[in-house]
């Protein structure tokens, strides 16, 4: 029997194994040899009727996602794609627990706080606060951003005032999650537009924006596009002020998905946490700079009292009154007891380390990438970024950034993306490559002579074809 084929794939169901294998007694050939699975589409429209042995699942598993990148090769994502084989045994152990089932796990729930509590230390929070895990840094702005709303809510009702209209102020260089907690949660979004040569934001950026009905405003340590920080200590300082003059209490939450494993590092004397009177909440990706792999991120508010008491759910479960404090339920536990090995394994000492390796690699390729002649820079040396290198080309050229990009991934097989800015810099285009723990020197040093020979191969034959720049990653990666 045959079934239309899969319009992507291309492949057709079928049930036999071509007719010449039929014809020598395929079932006895593999029962020998096995792999049947390479004699036959893919089940890619519906449940087979039947499997096949455990080997050949996986074989045919492991053998389709060949085609993906190398996650050591993809500079794009912020996301950890190495971890020591000792985390992975303790991944690899606790694959089969249930994270929320904190009765029956009581110990990895204890491992939670531990964390949770490490985080706040680490972000100066004034006394014991509390937090959450999540399962990533839009999650946990998810939570944090509600916490905003609830607060604002509260305050007004309190004052007698409506709370029909509540807006969020952010700039155009924060990540997507935050215009869609405004859809999701019935918020308007009031976003400050970038320009040329201002990629960042700062307060008087913001103050246009900000009303009584201002739930919060979001700034962000280590944005997504280039790496750099909204000025936070400016910002800070403006809400202080419009909270003494005229009594408007704006909190600020700080969006340091990557930057707050980056900055307690390699610029511990920047205020940017919680040292900050208006700074009340904190999301962080464990998955990216806190190098867990991915599903694990956390929020940390300033105290206590910034988590509203209404947004915790309690609950019988399994025998024991819980509490939580998430968008989903269950999850599993490894990520947390893989954040907590790297805490115990790399304590302070080894984070700064490993930071300042990737900040030392990233100055190389950096240096690298404009002694070509053809690249500037985003931003300044000088700048507070985090390790990654943002560049554009300079000057005439008969080829994009664009095309470099894709020029790149052909010979080489770099994931490096080209992307233009949000509005009023979409004009911009750049190009930026992460350079994390297993991008060490030697990688650096061939990754900038294979970007220049990308762009001789661009010189000799012009600029690429539309179906190859199709090859380009052209979102800003995660
Ligand atoms: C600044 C910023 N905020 C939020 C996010 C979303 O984080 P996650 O992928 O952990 O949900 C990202 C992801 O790149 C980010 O860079």
């Amino acid at each position: 029997m045959t079934v239309p084929s899969n319009e992507k794939t291309g492949h057709r169901e079928t049930e036999a194994a071509p007719p010449d294998l039929v014809g020598r007694r395929v079932e006895k050939l593999e029962s020998e040899y096995g792999n049947r699975y390479r004699l036959e589409p893919p089940p890619d429209n519906k449940l087979p009727k039947s499997g096949m042995p455990a080997e050949d699942a996986l074989g045919l598993v492991s053998e389709e996602v060949l085609l993906d990148g190398i996650p050591m090769r993809n500079l794009a994502t912020f996301v950890t794609t190495w971890m020591e084989p000792e985390a992975e045994r303790l991944i690899a152990g606790s694959l089969h627990t249930n994270f929320i089932d904190h009765a029956e796990y009581p110990q990895t729930a204890e491992i939670e706080q531990r964390c949770i509590r490490m985080l706040a230390d680490l972000f100066n929070a004034p006394g014991e606060t509390t937090g959450a895990r999540t399962q990533g840094s839009s999650e946990a702005i998810m939570l944090g951003a509600l916490s905003l709303k609830w607060k604002w809510r509260d305050r007004r009702q309190a004052e007698g005032k409506a709370i029909d209209r509540p807006n969020l102020v952010f700039g155009g260089d924060v990540h997507v999650v935050w215009e869609k907690f405004c859809r999701y949660f019935d918020v308007e979004p009031r976003i400050v537009p970038l320009a040329r040569d201002k990629y960042t934001i700062g307060p008087e950026d913001v103050e246009p924006h900000v009303d009584e009905n201002t739930i919060g405003v979001a700034a962000v340590l280590g944005t997504t596009f280039t790496g750099h920080s909204d000025d936070i200590t400016g910002m800070n300082d403006y809400l202080v002020r419009l909270k003494n003059e005229k009594g408007i209490d704006v909190p600020l939450h700080i969006d340091a998905a990557s930057g707050g494993f980056v900055w307690p590092f390699l610029y511990p004397h920047t205020e940017w946490d919680f040292r900050l009177e208006q700074v009340r909440s904190i999301n962080v990706s464990g998955h990216k700079f806190g190098l867990v792999y991915p599903g694990i991120g956390w929020l940390v508010f300033r105290e206590k009292s910034d988590l509203p008491e209404d947004l915790v759910f309690y609950e019988n479960y399994l025998g024991k009154r819980d509490a939580t404090f998430t968008l989903n339920f269950s999850t599993g536990s490894a990520m947390v007891l893989a954040q907590y090995y790297n805490f115990v394994r790399y304590g302070h000492d080894g984070y700064r380390y490993i930071m300042e390796t990737m900040q030392y690699n990233a100055r190389l390729l950096a240096n690298e990438i404009v002694d070509c002649g053809k690249f500037a820079l985003i931003g300044s040396e000088q700048d507070e970024q985090l390790p990654l290198v943002a560049f554009q080309l300079e000057g005439d050229h008969s080829y994009d950034e664009f095309d470099v990009a894709s020029q790149l991934a052909a010979e080489r097989g770099w994931m490096v993306p080209a992307y233009t800015l949000p509005p009023n810099a979409e004009h911009v285009k750049i190009m930026r490559a992460l350079v994390k723990q297993t991008l060490g020197h030697s990688l650096v040093a061939t990754l900038g002579a294979d970007i220049v020979e990308a762009c001789a191969t661009l010189e000799k034959k012009g600029r690429l074809h539309e179906s190859e720049r199709k090859r380009v990653k052209t979102n800003t990666g995660y």
